[in-house]
């Protein structure tokens, strides 16, 4: 550090080495007036030091708030992947618990949710960049497990057992790493309310469970009570027939642990059939189209009686289906305005038409006309009066592409894409008591969490 100093001549001329060990030096200018550098050493004031700790302090603040991103990715990552070892380890109790014999098609879903498993602590490595030894060692168990499952068709019971003992240690450790880092931040979800805009983003597929008719039953629907503020604890699921048209049998499981456990099922019979997966249920009612037919029914699932009503003009017994899935001419749903049907009619060219429905009479309200040919779509969905319309992008991938907001008229050209577990979709649709969508795919039950634009953006 360098003073200047201005002191009287008498003082000037020289250097000095002051009692206090100062080391000033002084000279006259040519206006006589003497200046004097005066060098401080360096324990007086480190001011260099200073700065470097300034900015070795900022560059350590900008570290931790990337470490604390970081670890709130990785929490977020981590709850998903606790949720899914804790249904991969109930499907393990199901295939060892004697009830139900394990086949081919149990080690399907075990391998595919094993490779779902796997590419998420991928991803947790990634985010992570090796700085975390108990994700690289998980890796390595999972990995380790991975091959036990490929090879345990060939295997007798007591592998099951040493893979479930191995799901259970795996969870500890888990459960341990997440203890261990920061609560993550919930976001903000206003369920059953449309405060938001358009959906912007999907998670990955969570699947829940082959249906319990088997692997062979890839056509049907399934879900929960999707009418706002009903009963969330009862699930649905209604396989198709192998014919992918007749829907005769329905099941009920009245907690998600029965549904896992395929446990104290409640089986109907359909009284006249129904046809294809459009059917959905809303407010203790199911709807669908009824067989070989344009009408709509809606059986009260507690008396199992039906009543009918004809959708006019809707195109019907295949004729304006959808890509990937035949008999769906006439597709039902309930979002947080109420009951809607998503068809198509000869006068509109085959392109979808979304009516409003009175849920007690089945009479339509009002009905919209958009310019999306329906057999184009792989299916369809109702968020707050707005329909959504997905498509193939590859087998792996779908895309929501379309949308038409029957409260302005307008559609949309939109690209929100997602995973799939298996190949075909063959229906989809939306609960907006916890804003999922309910996807059967191939035989499997599957659910996505939606995300909305919130509405702020807007500015
Ligand atoms: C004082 O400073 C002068 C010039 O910088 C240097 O030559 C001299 O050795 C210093 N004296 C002491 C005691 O530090
Ligand atoms: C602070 O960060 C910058 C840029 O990363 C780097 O050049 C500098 O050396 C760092 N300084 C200290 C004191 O760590
Ligand atoms: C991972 O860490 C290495 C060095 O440890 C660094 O060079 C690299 O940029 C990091 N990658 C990411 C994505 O943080
Ligand atoms: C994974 O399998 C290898 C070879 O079978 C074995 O040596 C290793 O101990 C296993 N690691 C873990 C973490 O289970
Ligand atoms: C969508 O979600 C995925 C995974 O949850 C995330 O990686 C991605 O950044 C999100 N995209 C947007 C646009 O929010
Ligand atoms: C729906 O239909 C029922 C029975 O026909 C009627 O009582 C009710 O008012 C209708 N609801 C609306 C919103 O029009
Ligand atoms: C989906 O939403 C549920 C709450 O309904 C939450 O517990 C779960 O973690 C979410 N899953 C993902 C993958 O974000």
């Amino acid at each position: 550090m360098l003073l200047i100093l201005i002191l009287s001549v008498g003082l000037c001329q020289g250097n000095r080495v002051f009692q206090n060990k100062k080391n000033v030096s002084g000279s006259l200018d040519e206006e006589g007036v003497c200046q004097c550098s005066v060098i401080l050493p360096d324990s007086t004031f480190p001011a260099d030091r200073m700065e470097s700790l300034e900015i070795a302090n900022y560059n350590l603040s900008i570290h931790v708030q990337q470490e604390i991103s970081k670890i709130q990715s990785y929490q977020g990552t981590l709850t998903v992947y606790l949720e899914k070892l804790r249904a991969l380890t109930k499907r393990v109790e199901v295939m060892e618990g004697g009830g139900i014999a394990y086949t081919e098609l149990d080690f399907e879903l075990l391998k595919l949710e094993m490779r779902e498993i796997e590419s998420l602590v991928v991803d947790l490595r990634a985010s992570l960049n090796g700085s975390n030894v108990k994700v690289d060692s998980l890796y390595v168990e999972i990995r380790n497990i991975s091959i036990i499952v490929n090879q345990m068709e060939s295997y007798d019971k007591n592998n099951i057992l040493s893979v479930r003992r191995q799901i259970v240690s795996l969870r500890k450790v888990l459960e341990e790493c997440k203890n261990n880092e920061a609560k993550p931040i919930p976001p903000p979800v206003d369920y059953g309310t449309c405060k938001h805009r358009e959906i912007v983003n999907i998670t990955k597929p969570f699947m829940v469970q082959l249906n319990w008719m088997s692997f062979s039953y890839k056509f049907g629907g399934w879900g929960k009570d999707s009418f706002l503020g009903a009963n969330q604890d009862m699930y649905w699921i209604a396989p198709l027939n192998l014919d992918s048209r007749i829907m005769n049998t329905l099941r009920f499981y009245k907690s998600y642990d029965d549904l896992l456990l395929y446990k104290n099922p409640r089986d109907r019979s359909v009284p006249g059939y129904g046809q294809g997966g459009g059917m959905i249920v809303s407010n203790n009612f199911m709807y669908y189209n009824c067989y070989h037919s344009r009408d709509l029914c809606k059986l009260n699932i507690e008396t199992n009686t039906v009543v009918r009503k004809t959708l006019t003009d809707a195109a019907f017994n295949n004729r304006f289906s959808y890509t990937s899935s035949s008999w769906q001419d006439i597709d039902l749903a309930s979002d947080e305005d109420g009951l809607w049907v998503i068809y198509s009619t000869e006068e509109n060219s085959g392109n979808i038409v979304i009516s409003k429905l009175n849920s007690t009479s089945m009479i339509v309200e009002k009905t919209w006309f958009t310019s999306q040919y329906k057999l184009g779509v792989t299916n369809a969905f109702m968020v707050c009066g707005v329909l959504y319309a997905t498509r193939t992008l590859n087998t792996r991938k779908e895309e929501i592409f379309f949308m038409y907001d029957t409260k302005t008229s307008k559609e949309v050209k939109l690209s929100v894409s997602f995973d799939k577990m298996m190949e075909n979709v063959q229906s989809l649709s939306y609960n907006p008591n916890d804003h999922k969508l309910y996807m059967y795919n191939d035989g499997y039950l599957v659910t996505y969490n939606l995300s909305f634009m919130p509405i702020e953006s807007e500015i």
